[in-house]
């Protein structure tokens, strides 16, 4: 898999050379290459944004940086032979929900690209454009306004590259946890180490039985209860 980041702060996307996307690029398994959007500016001020037609507040990406930058990610690509067409991701509040469903689908993708605006977004025109060359997706990472795309496209990388075949060592740990299908899409129950009495506060008892029935059975209820609690919108 190769992901290409564009944006204004480079220095955002630095986390994704620790831990395991750190070890998955280590390993061969991934390429991430993150470029500085001003590289395509022209001007002595290396100029990204401009004031929005139709007046208001804030400012607007200007089309000509992105259009240079995504020109020169496809022709880095050279041919495309094998596979899909690439994808881009721009991470914008205005987007469609970001889900564990969409970090499946995108672990099979062997590019993508993410396009992370700041100030009011990207000149939409830069989107339609792309839509010729890439499968374009606007998506959000929650119902909350961040000051750019940089932290979601972080969170999105690193949702999506977990699931990448071998980039986590014992695959099993991701079939159960929260959202995934073999959980019924339910919330995580909660869980429990060493030692049996902490501070006064005990593991509940069926988890010291040994009964894998028992225990399977507990922790079902267990998730269908959070999951009514604090997301009953995930109860079918
Ligand atoms: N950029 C600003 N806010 C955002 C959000 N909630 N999701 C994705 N990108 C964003």
């Amino acid at each position: 898999m190769r992901i290409d980041v564009f944006t204004i702060f480079p220095d955002y996307l630095a986390p994704l050379q620790l831990s395991l996307i750190g070890k998955a690029i280590e390993d061969g398994l991934l390429e991430v290459h993150v470029h500085d959007l001003r590289q395509w500016t022209h001007d002595r001020h290396r100029t990204v944004d401009d004031t929005p037609y139709g007046g208001g507040a804030g400012m607007v990406m200007k089309p000509e940086p992105w259009g240079e930058a995504l020109d020169a990610l496809l022709a880095s690509y050279g041919p495309i032979t094998d596979g899909p067409r690439p994808v881009l991701l721009v991470p914008t509040p205005s987007g469609r929900p970001f889900t564990q469903a969409m970090a499946d689908e995108l672990a099979a993708a062997p590019r993508i690209a993410f396009a992370c605006g700041r100030y009011e977004g990207i000149d939409h025109r830069v989107i339609d454009w792309a839509r010729q060359y890439f499968d374009v997706s606007e998506v959000s990472l929650g119902d909350y306004v961040l000051n750019g795309g940089e932290v979601a496209a972080l969170a999105m990388i690193e949702a999506t590259v977990r699931l990448v075949p071998g980039v986590i060592g014992n695959s099993l740990s991701l079939v159960e946890e929260s959202y995934s299908a073999a959980s019924d899409h339910l919330l995580e129950y909660p869980v429990y180490t060493k030692p049996a009495s902490w501070r006064g506060f005990d593991v509940p008892e069926v988890l010291l039985s040994g009964h894998h029935g028992k225990v399977a059975q507990w922790r079902h209820e267990q998730s269908v209860e959070i999951t009514s609690r604090r997301r009953p919108d995930l109860i079918t």
